[in-house]
């Protein structure tokens, strides 16, 4: 089976607020004061409304190194391009909507991010930070949670065994309480030897699965909650 996994690179995406909640198992009323890292964010709203509940949300992508205006661009053909392969290929487990693309409602988180990273542009500091994993530019426990979406493990294709290991151990050190891993099933729902791989390599952390039912999708997929085993 082709999925866009296996293609030769990684696409950028703009899930909603909602999707993270969903992916993410977010109770919004529980983010107010905690420092938030969502790496990588691409296009979406997610630190925007982070934010507006309380949060110290910060995110990371190194889509955020290019030209502001271009950022745009790049997001709206991917998101036609993500669009036109999901609902192509049904196999990947979206719900079409009628007369309208799979990922229309990305939309509305673009232009909410747009909107926040052009007001950085104009204040000069802000929550967009571009950096890419394995290294980020934060101090030890800078974050009291951290998300992590749509990057490690669906890109397997692309990004091998000691990436995935070398990026889990960045998010982890900047971590205080708890990484958040969404999904860890393949495109094609399928489950990932990686886990393994990853299980034997943090010892001294706690592997959680939790189903997390995202409403676009019709297969459901597992979010990985990583943290610190008690007593280390
Ligand atoms: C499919 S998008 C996911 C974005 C967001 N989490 C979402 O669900 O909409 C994957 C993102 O990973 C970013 N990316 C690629 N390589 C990366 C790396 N080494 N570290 C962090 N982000 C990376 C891309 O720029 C892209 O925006």
């Amino acid at each position: 089976m082709t999925d866009h996994l296996s293609t030769p690179r990684i696409y950028h995406s703009a899930r909603t607020w909602r999707d993270y909640q969903e992916m993410f198992l977010i109770d919004a009323g529980a983010l107010k004061g905690l420092r938030v890292l969502d790496c990588p964010a691409g296009g979406s709203d997610f630190t925007a409304r982070a934010a507006e509940c309380g949060a110290g949300a910060v995110a990371v992508d190194p889509l955020y190194s290019l030209e502001l205006d271009t950022i745009p661009a790049a997001l709206a053909q991917d998101q036609e391009h993500l669009n036109a392969h999901a609902t192509a290929d049904t196999s990947r487990g979206y719900r079409r909507l009628p007369d309208r693309g799979v990922f229309d409602h990305w939309s509305m988180a673009r232009a909410r991010f747009e909107a926040g990273v052009e007001q950085q542009s104009h204040q000069g500091a802000g929550p967009y930070v571009a950096a890419q994993l394995p290294e980020l530019p934060f101090q030890d426990k800078a974050f009291d949670l951290t998300l992590s979406g749509f990057l490690l493990f669906v890109y397997a294709g692309l990004l091998d065994e000691d990436f995935h290991v070398r990026a889990v151990r960045e998010l982890l050190r900047v971590t205080r309480g708890e990484v958040r891993i969404h999904p860890v099933e393949t495109d094609g729902a399928e489950p990932t030897a990686l886990l393994t791989t990853l299980a034997s390599a943090f010892p001294s952390t706690v592997f959680e699965l939790r189903a997390a039912s995202v409403s676009n999708r019709v297969k459901p997929r597992s979010t990985l909650i990583l943290r610190p085993r008690e007593g280390c």
